[in-house]
């Protein structure tokens, strides 16, 4: 193993240049997966946009019932028609989403943790592939904490996530979370996505920083990013842009989409981002222009 003694700071990204290693499919990183795990990755990834939108709702597995959530089984069918993939836990999905939906499923596989904690980094790998593959899961989520005490086991449930999905053709989508010894800063999110795309990962899903074009240019993988705690719509079609616009290849939203007050309408103006190439300006616009017409 390198020591750590003279590490010099990497620099040279070539942003310009796009990932070379991609004859074959459009997805990054997966020209050489095998059919099983593309036709999962093309049932996130729209094959036309590249990109992706995500709606999570896997909030109650840590946070129990969280406003805009109470009642996932009013929310989540008017969503559907507006979003690309569910990412959600078995309990949600299985008891309060029509299995004849056709969208992508991202299925939350790690727990063990609670907001009543300090320290939520030590979770486990609580669902096991042979449901995630009852469950048609698209991509497992498995929370990782770099820079925190439960760095060893978050990485460790990683990787035994990853080496069932080899096994059984499911991708492993490892989520960042910010441990409490890291920033929310290019150098913490640089590490930590350039670990999880090292260990194996098929998608990554992290937050939004400075220089995030030097974060995507060092993935092998797609990024996608969360959207965080609330905002006005202004700023969060702002963070959808600037997202899509420096490389990510989708979002992943929750607080943003089911704590707005016209949420059908916020996630249609996501899509606008992500997939037409608006700019956040042009989709707050649209929004403006459904929420009036809705106000009618
Ligand atoms: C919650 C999660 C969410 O999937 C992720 O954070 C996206 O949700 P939000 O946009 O509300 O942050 O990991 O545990």
């Amino acid at each position: 193993m390198a020591d750590l003694e003279g590490v010099k700071i990497a620099k040279n990204y070539h942003t310009d240049e796009p990932f070379a290693n991609n004859k074959g499919f459009y997805i990054k990183g997966a020209n050489h997966l095998d059919w099983g795990m593309k036709k999962h990755l093309s049932n996130i990834f729209n094959p036309v946009s590249g990109n992706t939108v995500m709606f999570a709702f896997d909030h109650g597995y840590f946070m129990g019932s969280t406003a805009g959530l109470e009642r996932l089984d009013l929310l989540i069918p008017t969503l559907i028609p507006y979003i690309d993939v569910l990412m959600g836990t078995r309990g949600a999905l299985r008891a309060c989403v029509p299995p004849e939906n056709k969208k992508g499923i991202a299925l939350r596989v790690t727990s063990g943790s609670s907001m009543v904690q300090d320290d939520l980094s030590h979770e486990v790998l609580a669902v096991d592939i042979k449901d995630a593959i009852r469950m048609n899961a698209d991509c497992m989520a498995v929370q990782t904490f770099i820079g925190a005490d439960g760095q060893l086991s978050s990485l460790d449930n990683l990787s035994r996530c990853i080496n069932a999905g080899i096994e059984y053709s499911v991708p492993t989508m490892g989520v960042v979370a910010v441990g409490k010894q890291m920033e929310r800063t290019d150098r913490f999110f640089k590490l930590a996505t350039r670990i999880l795309g090292e260990l194996g990962v098929n998608i990554i899903k992290t937050y939004y920083c400075e220089n995030f074009e030097e974060i995507v240019a060092a993935s092998p993988v797609p990024i996608v990013v969360a959207g965080g705690k609330k905002l006005p719509e202004p700023e969060a079609l702002k963070l959808a842009y600037d997202s899509i616009s420096h490389g990510a290849n989708g979002v992943d939203m929750g607080r943003n989409i089911f704590q707005s007050n016209h949420a059908t309408i916020m996630a249609q103006a996501i899509g606008k981002i992500v997939h037409e190439k608006y700019t956040d300006k042009e989709a707050y616009e649209f929004y403006q222009d459904m929420v009036n017409e809705e106000e009618k």
